[in-house]
């Protein structure tokens, strides 16, 4: 057997967010061991140079890497825009995956409306995403949100609808339409406002159909066949595995955070 497959799997992110990932992989591939560094003591990224979140991007990875991971996930779309490109040149062999804002689901999903991706401001402005509304975006109606400042909600676990409604309707209320079908949650931290977003869509808007998309379970299966295809997925043994988290930040409740939102019913 190859010795290599009883390895973890590291996971980062510039925070939280990237938890919302990590459940995925944990779902699809139970006996896996996983690693995850939250980065909080330098969250957010989405408002930074593009140089420091490289920067940021890499010390993690390096120490991601002293776990001696047989595979990574950069479950962060800021931080994959930055330097995914970068880091698959550093490390050639190990089996990575970024993440990007789902708009190639979304488009497949549409029924002809408009689309809102709702993402840092940092991956909006970002080569990788004109590129991906230039690759599947023609013909349809495809529009940003930059939501600077949403990270913070998930960072302090703060889910008060009021609070959050206040921030919506600033920022999201004016780009919804009478046509708006999805909404893409192109940011990794998002997926745990979905029932928010979706209350605020109901009650302020009277929006009940509205689809939220995000791509947490697509880059899970990724990560998983790129894994399968170095056969180095663990032998089936029906013993499920651990996820250890570390975080940057001085705060110790943290880590004590991210196993409440990896174990935070999904909706
Ligand atoms: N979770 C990150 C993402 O997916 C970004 C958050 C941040 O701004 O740090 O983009």
């Amino acid at each position: 057997m190859n010795p290599d497959k009883n390895k973890p799997i590291g996971f980062m992110d510039s925070g939280l967010g990237g938890i919302s990932v990590l459940r995925e992989a944990v779902k699809l591939m139970p006996e896996e061991n996983f690693v995850y560094y939250g980065d909080s003591a330098n969250v957010p990224y989405g408002n930074k140079p593009r140089e420091e979140i490289r920067r940021l991007t890499f010390r993690v990875v390096d120490r991601l890497l002293e776990y001696d991971i047989k595979g990574l996930a950069i479950a962060c779309n800021t931080a994959t825009s930055a330097a995914v490109k970068d880091l698959r040149i550093m490390y050639p062999d190990l089996p990575l995956v970024g993440i990007e804002p789902a708009i190639k689901p979304a488009i497949e999903q549409s029924r002809g409306g408009r689309i809102l991706v709702m993402a840092t401001p940092m991956t909006i402005k970002q080569e990788k995403f004109r590129h991906l509304l230039e690759t599947y975006g023609e013909g349809h109606e495809v529009v940003s949100v930059p939501c600077d400042g949403l990270v913070s909600f998930v960072e302090n676990c703060m889910f008060d609808q009021e609070l959050l409604n206040v921030y919506f309707k600033k920022h999201l209320s004016p780009f919804l339409t009478d046509n708006t079908e999805s909404i893409v949650l192109g940011c990794t931290h998002y997926p745990f406002l979905k029932s928010n977003i979706l209350e605020f869509l109901r009650t302020k808007h009277k929006r009940e159909n509205i689809v939220l998309i995000d791509g947490s379970f697509g880059t899970a299966r990724e990560l998983k066949r790129r894994l399968r295809e170095k056969d180095l997925l663990k032998e089936t043994t029906g013993i499920p595995g651990h996820v250890e988290i570390i975080n940057s930040s001085s705060d110790s409740e943290m880590v004590e955070k991210s196993y409440a939102l990896l174990n935070m019913p999904e909706i």
